[in-house]
C-alpha cells in the first residue's frame, strides 16, 4: 500500500513539498488549508502534472482533516511567513496559535503519523507541536539544520568553484541565526574545508548563511524562501518513508544529549522508519560548546514565553 503524507498549509512552502513529494511518487499526498479553494486548487494543479512525471500517485485539497485521516506522516507548515525586518521569533506568537490547533487536530485523526514541523520559528514550534500531539518525540522533527547546511553548501560550492553535491556539513542548534557551523567537519569529498579556505572566508560564508533565510525574505518583498525549505523537507520524507537511515542535522528533542535537557533543538540524527531513530552525538570543542549553549538559551526563552 502506498504510504500517505499530508501536508498542513498550502501555502509556498506546503505546496512545493506536495509537488516534490507527488512528482518522486514517493506517497499520496494530501493538501490541507483553513483558506478555501486554494489547497484544491494547486492540488487539482499538481495531479494534472502527474501525467507528465508519470507518477501514479493521488493528490488531494481539502479543508476538512477528515481527509487526512490516518496519515503515515503529516508535515505542518500553516502559519505566516516573515515579512521584510521581521526576526522569526516575531512570528512567534501568531504562529503558536496555528501550531496548537493543528498539532491538536492531528493527534485525533492520525494518532501514529510522524510529525516534521516547519512553521517559524521552528524549534520553539516543534516543541510545542510534540507538547500538544502528546507523540513520542521520536515522531514529532523539526525541519531547520538540513536548509541551513544546504545554504553553507550552496555559498561554498560558489566559492571553491566544486560541485555542492561533493560538499558535506553539519549544523548544530536553532535554525537560522541561531545556527551553530561546525567548519572542521565540513568537507569537500572528505577534505576538510580549512585546507582550502581561510577563516575569514568561512566566517563570511557562514554569516551569509545565518542570514540566508532574511536575505530571501528582502528580496522577495513579501513572502518567505521555499523552493530550498521544501527540497529539503522531501529529503527528510524519504529518508523515513523509505526507511533510509540518513543522517540530517534537524530539531530533536534532547533530554541530556550534548548537555541540553527538555529542548528541540537542531542536532545530527538517523532518520527512519521510527522517525529520529538516534541524536548523533560528536565531540565538541569548547567554543562549539559555547555556541550551542547561547543558541539553545536563546530557544529556551521562546518556549518560556509559550508557557510550554
Ligand atoms: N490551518 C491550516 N492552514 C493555515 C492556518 C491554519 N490554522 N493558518 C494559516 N494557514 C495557511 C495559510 O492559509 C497559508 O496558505 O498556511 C499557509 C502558509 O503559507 P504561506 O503564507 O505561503 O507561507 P510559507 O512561505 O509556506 O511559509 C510557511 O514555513 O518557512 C516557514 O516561516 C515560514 O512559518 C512560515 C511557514
Amino acid at each position: 500500500m502506498r504510504k500517505k503524507v499530508s501536508v498542513i498549509g498550502a501555502g509556498n512552502v506546503g505546496a512545493s513539498a506536495a509537488q516534490l513529494v507527488a512528482q518522486a511518487s514517493l506517497a499520496d499526498v494530501v493538501l490541507f488549508d483553513i483558506a478555501g479553494g486554494i489547497p484544491q486548487g494547486k492540488a487539482l494543479d499538481i495531479a494534472e502534472a502527474c501525467p507528465l512525471w508519470n507518477s501514479s500517485v493521488s493528490v488531494k485539497g481539502t479543508n476538512s482533516y477528515a481527509d487526512t485521516k490516518d496519515s503515515d506522516m503529516v508535515v505542518i507548515t500553516a502559519g505566516f511567513p516573515r515579512k521584510p525586518n521581521m526576526s522569526r521569533d516575531d512570528l512567534l506568537h501568531a504562529n503558536a496559535d496555528v501550531v496548537k490547533a493543528v498539532s491538536g487536530a492531528i493527534a485525533k485523526t492520525s494518532p501514529n503519523a510522524i510529525v516534521i514541523v516547519v512553521t517559524n520559528p521552528m524549534d520553539v514550534m516543534a516543541q510545542l507541536a510534540w507538547k500538544t500531539t502528546e507523540f513520542s518525540c521520536k515522531r514529532v522533527i523539526g525541519m531547520g539544520g538540513i536548509l541551513d547546511a544546504a545554504r553553507l553548501r550552496t555559498f561554498l560550492s560558489w566559492e571553491l568553484n566544486v560541485s555542492p553535491e561533493d560538499i558535506e556539513t553539519i549544523v548544530l542548534g536553532g535554525h537560522g541565526d541561531q545556527m551553530v557551523p561546525l567548519p572542521r567537519f565540513t568537507t569537500v569529498k572528505g577534505i576538510a574545508i580549512t585546507e582550502f579556505l581561510k577563516k575569514k572566508t568561512i566566517d563570511s560564508l557562514v554569516h551569509r548563511t545565518r542570514n540566508g533565510g532574511a536575505e530571501i525574505v528582502s528580496l522577495l518583498k513579501s513572502g518567505s524562501a521555499y523552493y530550498a525549505p521544501a527540497a529539503a523537507l522531501v529529503q527528510m520524507i524519504k529518508s523515513i518513508l523509505f526507511d533510509e537511515k540518513r543522517m540530517f542535522p534537524c530539531a530533536a528533542y534532547l533530554n541530556g544529549e550534548y548537555g541540553m535537557k527538555d529542548i528541540y533543538l537542531g542536532v545530527p540524527v538517523i532518520l527512519g522508519r521510527e522517525g529520529v531513530e538516534r541524536v548523533v552525538e560528536i565531540k565538541l570543542t569548547k567554543e562549539e560548546r559555547a555556541q550551542l549553549k547561547e543558541s539553545c538559551s536563546t530557544v529556551k526563552k521562546l518556549v518560556k514565553k509559550l508557557l510550554i
